[in-house]
């Protein structure tokens, strides 16, 4: 007979409280024994700065779980939601996703979004979340060649350029964002012939990163400086959303969606992950 364990028999629920730059390192180490990848860099990103709202559940001391949102302006963005496999299906990510709402609520966040992998999906639709629209990533080899006119590394004076073609094409208020990732080495701006910004991409100290560009000209260009600055052995990633077709039709030809698991590192890979998105109604 297999026996069957009880809630009570392995102990009360954690307690949901915000994460603290204390808990960083026990945090780390807890995703790193799930293989959740190394994020300490992000964990304590996220800690400290002020636009940031962690929670964590803790078990008696052990960290159990983790939640965080992002407040952007008038939008809120949940992610970092997991909890270790020994405490699932106990209502702990729900528990977690619930502190994030109402973080949100409290900051006057009025619309609610998430990235959201397969197995976290459910947890949020049953929140209200609905799927929205999705990321294709592309990918494309990095290129050897000459720079591209008009890209160019950025400078403190691009910020407040920069913060207003994002709140324009995103509704968001990201500034507190770009002033923390924006460096001569971590961000790039097109800058066309009559001296206004076309458009940049900003790398997190962790990875990934933002490329905002308005026209399509703007945003190829600095696509193709992204490839120029990898080298031709390695391999540059996109994400854009599935309605961009415009965009995502002039990036075929450079990076073209082929099917999961191809193993030819020269081609484009596609990966859809859903974007999921909440809306108050007042
Ligand atoms: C996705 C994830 C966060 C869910 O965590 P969790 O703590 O197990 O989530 P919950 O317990 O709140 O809900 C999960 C399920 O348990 C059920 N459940 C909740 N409380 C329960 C209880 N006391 N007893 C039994 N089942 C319970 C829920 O109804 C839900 O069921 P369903 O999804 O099959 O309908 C977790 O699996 C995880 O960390 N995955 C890896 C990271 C990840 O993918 N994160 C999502 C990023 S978007």
């Amino acid at each position: 007979m297999i026996p069957t364990m009880s809630a009570s028999a392995i102990g009360p629920m954690p307690t949901i409280r915000r994460l603290t730059p204390a808990d960083v390192e026990a945090t780390a180490d807890a995703y790193l024994r799930d293989h959740w990848g190394d994020r300490r860099a992000n964990l304590s990103f996220v800690a400290s700065h002020p636009g940031m709202r962690p929670f964590v559940a803790d078990a008696d001391g052990v960290l159990v779980g983790t939640g965080v949102l992002c407040v952007n302006g008038p939008v809120g963005w949940i992610g970092t939601v997991w909890v270790d496999p020994g405490w699932r299906r106990r209502g702990i990510a729900t528990a977690l996703t619930q502190a994030t709402i109402e973080a949100a609520d409290d900051a006057g966040c009025r619309t609610l979004v998430l990235v959201s992998t397969r197995e976290g999906r459910p947890l949020y639709e049953r929140f209200g979340f609905t799927v929205e629209t999705a990321y294709i990533i592309l990918q494309a080899p990095g290129l050897a060649g000459p720079p591209v006119a008009g890209v160019r590394a950025f400078e403190r004076t691009d910020l407040d350029a920069m913060v207003a073609l994002d709140a324009a094409a995103t509704g968001e208020d990201r500034a507190h964002l770009l002033r923390a990732f924006a460096s001569p080495d971590s961000a790039r701006v097109q800058e066309r012939p009559d001296g206004s910004l076309g458009g940049f991409v900003v790398r997190a100290p962790w990875g990934g990163g933002a490329t905002i560009a308005p026209r399509i000209e703007d945003a190829e260009a600095i696509l193709h400086a992204r490839r120029l600055a990898s080298g031709s052995a390695r391999r540059v990633r996109a994400g854009l959303l599935a309605e961009n077709e415009a965009g995502l039709e002039r990036l075929a030809a450079a990076a073209r969606p082929v099917a999961d698991g191809d193993t030819d590192h020269h081609r484009a890979a596609e990966q859809i992950l859903d974007w999921l998105s909440a809306r108050s109604t007042s």
